[in-house]
Order: C-alpha cells, then sequence, then structure tokens
C-alpha cells in the first residue's frame, strides 16, 4: 500500500513523499553464544503470527517446549507448530538432515499445509556427519567442539558449490548419480578420514526422504512474497547466537551460517526492507558450549551455581555449558551488529540467590582499557561492576512486583547496552514473562 505524507522541510516549503506502508517480517535473534532461550518467546510470540520461518543453521539448534504436560523436542522445525493456526517453513539458508527432519515431524499429527520446506535449502547427508566428527578429531586440542551434526561440511559444500539442494528429491535419478560422483571425486579425502559409505543403500534412502519430504517442499521464497503481499504477519526464527556468527562471531569457534538478522534475508529471500521489529534474545547472565574466547566464564561457584540454577546442559548434546557473567560490551556490540529495537531478558530468575551480581562494562587488552570488542578476544580481561543480588524473582510477572536490586539491574543493562529491554522472562513457563 502507498501512502502520501506531506511535511515542511528547513526552508518552509511543502514536500510530498510518497511512501510504502506494507507488511515486514519481524525477527527474533541470539545475541550472545545460543541456548538464550528463543524457543520461549518464539512460542509466546508465535500466538500472534500467521507464518513463522527458520532462516539458517541445522539440526545443531534445538529447544523443548511444554505444553500440556507434553513435551516437544525441536531442532529444525519452527517454534510456530505449537501454534495450530500457524504455518511453518524451513527456509532456503538452512540446512536439513533429512533424517533428523523425519523423526522430529514424527512428534505431530498432520503436518500438511502447516509445514513447508524451501526447495533450495541444503541437504546434511551421512558422509557431511561423518566428516564433522573426523575433523574435529583431527584438530585435537584445537577442536571447535561442534556438535558433530554435519553442520560445517554441508555449509562448506554448499558454498563450494558441491552441495545437494533438497529439492534434488524431486529428480532421484539424477541425485544418486551426483551424490555418487561426489563420492567418487573426494574418495581420497574420505578414506584417508576412514569414512566408507556405502553407495548401494543411496537410492533407497534417498527413496524414504522423498516419500516423507516432497510433499513440503516448495519455493519458499516466492510463498514469503505473496504472504506479505497478502498482509499476513511473519516470525523470522534465528537458531545459535550472535557469538556464533560465521563473519562476525569468535571465528574459528563458531557456527557455519550467518545468524545475525541480516542472515535471516540470505536464508529466506525477504529483502532488508522487508524487515520489521528486531527482537534481541539475551540471557541475565551468559552461556557458551564448545571452546573458543569466552571472556566473562567463571571457573568457581559462581559457574557452577549458575549451571545448576539454569540448568544449563545442552538440549542437543547435553554438554555441560560454560556459564558466566552478562558481558555489556559483547551484547552492545551484537545489539547494534543486529540492528535491535529491543531486548528479551531471559532467567532473570536464575541469578535469585546471589549475594553479588557482576557485569562486564569494558575489557582490558595489552594493558589498555577498550569497551569494543576486539578480534583477540581471547587475550582480553574483563573489567567488571558488581550489583548487590536478590532473592526472588522467579515467577513474577509485573516489573513493579520485582526485587529493588532486579529492577536495578535491569535499568543499568539497558543504559549500559544501550538497547531497551522491553520483555523479561522470570521461570520457563509461558506466563511467567513481564511486558514493560
Ligand atoms: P556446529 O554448529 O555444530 O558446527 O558447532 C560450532 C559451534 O557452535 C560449537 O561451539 C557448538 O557448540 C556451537 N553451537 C552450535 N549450535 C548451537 C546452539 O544451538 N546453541 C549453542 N551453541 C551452538
Amino acid at each position: 500500500m502507498l501512502c502520501i505524507i506531506t511535511e515542511k522541510n528547513r526552508y518552509g516549503y511543502c514536500v510530498i513523499m510518497i511512501k510504502e506502508n506494507r507488511q515486514k517480517a519481524d525477527l527474533i535473534v541470539g545475541i550472545q553464544w545460543g541456548d538464550e532461550g528463543k524457543g520461549k518467546i518464539v512460542d509466546l510470540l508465535a500466538q500472534n503470527y500467521d507464518i513463522v520461518v527458520r532462516y539458517q543453521g541445522g539440526h545443531n539448534a534445538g529447544h523443548t517446549i511444554v505444553i500440556d504436560n507434553k513435551k516437544y523436542a525441536l531442532h529444525l522445525i519452527p517454534s510456530g507448530i505449537l501454534n495450530p493456526k500457524a504455518i511453518n517453513i524451513i527456509g532456503n539458508g538452512v540446512v536439513i538432515s533429512p533424517d533428523a527432519l523425519i523423526e522430529e515431524m514424527e512428534q505431530f499429527e498432520n503436518l500438511e499445509n502447516r509445514l513447508f520446506i524451501s526447495d533450495s535449502a541444503h541437504m546434511i547427508l551421512e558422509h557431511h556427519i561423518l566428516l564433522d566428527q573426523a575433523k574435529e578429531k583431527l584438530r585435537g586440542k584445537n577442536a571447535i567442539g561442534t556438535t558433530g551434526r554435519g553442520i560445517g561440511p554441508a555449509y562448506s559444500d554448499k558454498v563450494g558449490r558441491n552441495g545437494f539442494r533438497i529439492g534434488k528429491l524431486r529428480n532421484l535419478d539424477q541425485l544418486e548419480n551426483e551424490i555418487i560422483d561426489y563420492l567418487q571425486q573426494n574418495r581420497p579425502i574420505l578414506e584417508s578420514l576412514n569414512i566408507d559409505i556405502e553407495t548401494s543403500s543411496i537410492r533407497k534412502k534417498l527413496e524414504f526422504y522423498k516419500e516423507k519430504l516432497e510433499k513440503y517442499i516448495i519455493n519458499t521464497t516466492h510463498y514469503l512474497w505473496k504472504a506479505i503481499e497478502e498482509g499476513k504477519k511473519i516470525l523470522l526464527e534465528g537458531a545459535q547466537g550472535t557469538m556464533l556468527d560465521i563473519d562476525h562471531g569468535t571465528y574459528p569457534y563458531v557456527t557455519s551460517s550467518s545468524t545475525i538478522s541480516a542472515g535471516a534475508c540470505i536464508g529466506t529471500g525477504l529483502n532488508p526492507k522487508d524487515i520489521g521489529t528486531i527482537t534481541g534474545i539475551v540471557k541475565a547472565y551468559a552461556t557458551r558450549v564448545g571452546n573458543g574466547p569466552f571472556p566473562t566464564e567463571e571457573f568457581g561457584e559462581d559457574g557452577e551455581k549458575l549451571r545448576e540454577q539454569g540448568f544449563e546442559f545442552g538440549t542437543t548434546t547435553g554438554r555441560p555449558r560454560r556459564c558466566g557473567w552478562f558481558d555489556a560490551v559483547a551484547v552492545k556490540y551484537a545489539s547494534r551488529l543486529n540492528g535491535c529495537d529491543n531486548l528479551a531478558l531471559m532467567k532473570l530468575d536464575v541469578l535469585d540467590g546471589f549475594e553479588k551480581i557482576k557485569v562486564c562494562t569494558g575489557y582490558r587488552l595489552n594493558g589498555k582499557e577498550i569497551d569494543y570488542l576486539p578480534n583477540e578476544l581471547e587475550k582480553v580481561e574483563p573489567i567488571y561492576r558488581e550489583f548487590p543480588g536478590w532473592d526472588k524473582s522467579k515467577g513474577v510477572r509485573n516489573f513493579e512486583e520485582l526485587p529493588e536490586n532486579a529492577k536495578n539491574y535491569i535499568r543499568e543493562l539497558e543504559k549500559l547496552v544501550e538497547t531497551k529491554i522491553s520483555l523479561i522472562s522470570t521461570s520457563p513457563d509461558r506466563e511467567d514473562t513481564i511486558r514493560i
């Protein structure tokens, strides 16, 4: 829709601007190292959206959502699946393990016309998973600590133009030949890593994938463009977090996709002008799984307490997460990078019972104080500001009812990261959420 706006410029002339006033897609993005609690927020917000879209990552992501005492483990399917009215889309930027997706789909009864998969999304096949695990072993003490799900090799093949788009399931003869050719060409590398793929069973597997998935595969970019034109409300759901972004994260200790808001355009086919409100999801403290720099990591009692109170164990791999304090330098950087309009502060209640709570407000690098994120993040020493703790924020649903020290903590965080906190979560329960 076009709308005409008249206003005066500084010379007093009247100018007429024609502005497009059309539907935009809102976006949810992880601000730290993933596991910020995006699942709860997407589940909460999905109630108000017609379409929910995943735009990057694969089944390395994961969260559990409990509804009416039934647990759902989601890795690839957007959280909107739990809203019976929402359409769910796995965008072209996602890498899909057909085996993992089929298993996940089995949790739901009828997904027809509720789930669509981009025909341009790339598949994670058996050799990608074996390559991921073998390469991690070779890296030894420099291992990235990947989830071992084949994410890196699948994205590498995509960028190297050797990948397999899921839309190719429409033509099994061609796809089977291409996979066999690929395995032949890469035999020296695969053999050197003791990877042996049984080619005689490929056809059967592909037939199974086709039978289970073909009816869901469409051109999702075209679908989304039409949906926007029709005024449908769209929510884009990011996976992992900003600090794991392939370009802007703590390289090489990152995942292999563009986890930031800009990745939503690449991973869906929407353009930057299609993006509406961007909400960053951030925990009231910080965690990281896998290796790589983490300036505010706590190795002592406080780290252990955060892990226990926050139940910080990976949903996908079960690994204990590394825990530490809120890093305001990293969050401010991530907020700027993503263009966050606001933040959702998750797991505030996990800080209940701490006498003192620390927040990193700057770094010391080579003896100098800095307030930005350097490439040599492993060399920085955090500069902390201490806040008095509080006892009970768990389950609070109204900002005014939060302990005074918790309110103060939130207000100070907003100043430090220069972004408004508009939502606070005080327990995993959907209802225990404060909107301000
Ligand atoms: P990959 O994505 O499996 O290649 O793993 C690369 C890095 O990203 C590792 O440090 C993983 O632990 C981390 N990672 C991948 N997915 C997630 C996630 O969903 N949450 C948190 N960390 C993740």
